[in-house]
């Protein structure tokens, strides 16, 4: 996705390049295609290089670090609106360049202003709506003579969620906006700076003011005034000293971090069972939970399936049922029946997912009741819009493939259940002592998944299709295992209940047609129906399952997961498909951490 960094200094930087590209390379866990620069100083020069391509090639190929001026921007490109080429690339400029700008975000009414703004005389070099951006706020600069008030009309006419950064050629401010997508600035000696991505401030100062929605700022190098986007007012804010750690994540000696976050699951898990029991927050998460009779929970992608995974915790352990949807159908599910004295849990990694973020808003708008965030990056806007957050201690994960994160995840749905469960006095099929399983399990997961993945791979290497199946609790298994496998192999797998497959699906299988199923042992008696119903018909049958002869009998390869435990057989089947995916992936020539048309951080609807 898209993200951007822009700094105003006192006096000319020589540096200015460097910074730049470094900034970007902050920025870059997110996922795009083209990378690019615009610095400025105050007599009216300007250069502008930017290209498709990673932020270090496109730097090297153009020669950033030579780039020197008072005023920068470095923005990262997530295709949407536009092919990936340098037109579209991004920081942009008006007609004239006059006025240079970038965004992060989506103006959804892009084609229809563009075809107006044309047919007004504006020249566009591309389609992005980056560009169509800065050609509105043009518009309006030319009209009223000054940036504050066209920033204020130009919002009146972009649609969408995003945020921007803009300055004039001949100028020595810089004009940042947030609506929707996230915005802090930083305020340094010597520097103002403004970025989507507090760890790319980070870097150079700790006094730190995030922007709320409907704010934006005029920043020179030495002050900053904060406005209401409506009505121009001004408000008063000061920055906050952070004490966040950015941390520098390296491969260290891992070919790809995806192998790297997965081999880091089972300390994460451990350190994320240290913090459990001492973390007030969890505690008072539990006594909302316990008190609220109407509970939804949503997340996208791997966290939906982490959520789904949460739902049969709380149903089978806690006996408290959550009502789930994916978050992009939140609002046509459940808006309708929203009540005051809901309770919403939302999860998410990044803390910046769009789909997420909209239902949270939806939610704030619709009901009274709080809302608990599930989310890994503290600093995001998930984090700081819920009532209550509930870290997962995963630390920055940078493949673009949840692995690490989603077994946290999990943990903590484990933990929140338990811990519902203990203090209504429910009795539990399970005990606290379960928990201190997950490390050590996660980590023989990985040992048996890395001995029998060849195996696998043999035998479904050419194949263009398959289904991963689940019964109960292993169901969010095998949708996230599919996941998976669609993600880093660009394979179609499917994900679905066992019990469903012969209602149509099962007339996909001849000879050979690999299925892969995911049981516990207390459901084997149901899944071996199931899968002599493939059997029959000649379908390849690989199980991922505790050890059992019966089901070592009828399958054609079989994993034997390093655990029998019913709560915990999910977690480990998941981490055998991120192996499975990771190697499939490799062999195919992927790479795992940056596949393709999708990206870490997904900040558009
Ligand atoms: O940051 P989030 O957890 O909100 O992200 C949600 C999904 O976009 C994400 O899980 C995505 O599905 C992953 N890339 C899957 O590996």
């Amino acid at each position: 996705m898209c993200g951007f960094f822009a700094i105003v200094f006192d006096k000319e930087n020589k540096e200015m390049g460097k910074i730049l590209t470094k900034a970007g390379r902050r920025l870059s866990y997110r996922g795009y295609d083209t990378s690019g620069v615009v610095v400025l100083d105050d007599k009216g020069n300007f250069d502008l290089r930017k290209d498709v391509g990673k932020i270090d090639e496109v730097a090297n190929r153009m020669n950033f670090h030579e780039l020197s001026g008072k005023r920068g921007i470095v923005q990262l490109r997530w295709a949407t609106f536009g092919y990936p080429s340098p037109e579209n690339a991004q920081p942009h400029a008006d007609c004239d360049e006059l006025i240079f700008g970038a965004h992060n975000g989506n103006v959804v009414n892009t084609h229809s202003l563009r075809e107006k703004l044309i047919k007004e005389g504006h020249k566009f070099r591309g389609e992005n709506d980056g560009e169509l951006l800065v050609h509105v706020v043009e518009k309006y600069w030319k009209r009223e003579g000054n940036m504050v008030a066209a920033i204020m009309k130009a919002a009146h006419d972009l649609e969408g969620d995003y945020a921007c950064v803009l300055t004039e050629r001949y100028g020595e401010k810089m004009y940042a906006v947030k609506k929707g997508s996230s915005l802090f600035l930083g305020v340094g000696d010597g520097f103002i700076c403004v970025s989507s991505d507090l760890p790319a401030i980070l870097d150079h100062t700790r006094h730190i003011l995030p922007l709320e929605d409907g704010e934006f700022v005029e920043f020179g190098p030495d002050n900053f005034i904060l406005r209401d986007l409506e009505t121009g007012e001004v408000i008063w804010k000061e920055p906050q000293h952070t004490d966040m750690e950015v941390k520098e994540a390296e491969k260290e000696g891992y070919p790809h971090f995806m192998i790297k976050e997965i081999e880091e699951s089972p300390k994460k898990a451990e350190e994320l069972l240290h913090l459990l029991p001492s973390h007030p927050s969890y505690e008072e998460a539990v006594d909302l939970i316990n008190a609220t009779e109407k509970i939804y929970i949503t997340g996208a992608g791997t966290s939906y399936h982490a959520a789904l995974l949460g739902v049969y915790y709380f149903s089978k352990i806690a006996k408290k049922p959550l009502l789930i949807s994916f978050a992009s159908e939140f609002a046509e599910l459940h808006g309708p029946v929203l009540e005051d004295q809901d309770l919403l849990l939302v999860v998410s990694q990044s803390g910046e997912t769009k789909d997420v973020k909209n239902v949270l808003d939806y939610f704030r708008e619709h009901s009274k009741g709080k809302v608990i965030g599930i989310v890994n990056v503290l600093g995001s806007t998930i984090a700081l819009k819920s009532d209550l957050v509930l870290p997962i201690a995963s630390d920055i994960e940078i493949s673009v493939p949840a692995t690490k994160t989603f077994i946290n995840q999990v943990t903590v749905f484990l933990y929140l259940s338990l811990l519902s469960a203990k203090k209504r006095m429910i009795p539990s099929p399970a005990g606290f002592d379960i928990l201190e399983l997950v490390p050590g399990v996660v980590k023989e997961s990985i040992g048996i998944a890395k001995e029998k993945v060849s195996e696998v791979i043999d035998a479904i290497k050419d194949i263009k299709e398959f289904y991963i199946l689940g019964y109960g609790i292993t169901y969010p298994a095998a949708l996230e295992g599919s996941l998976k496998v669609k993600e880093v192999v660009y394979v179609h797998s499917e994900g679905m209940y066992s019990g469903e497959f012969k209602h149509g699906p099962l007339s996909i299988v001849e000879d050979g047609y690999p299925v892969f199923f995911i049981t516990t042992r207390e459901d084997r008696h149901m899944v071996l129906s199931h899968m002599n119903e493939v059997k029959t018909r000649r379908g390849k049958i690989i199980t991922v399952a505790p050890p059992d002869p019966e089901l070592e009998r009828i399958s054609d390869i079989y994993i034997p997961l390093p655990t029998s435990n019913y709560f915990l057989i999910p977690i480990s089947a998941t981490v055998f498909f991120q192996v499975l995916a990771y190697n499939l992936g490799v062999l195919k020539g992927i790479d795992p951490d940056h596949p393709r048309n999708i990206s870490k951080t997904i900040t558009v609807d």
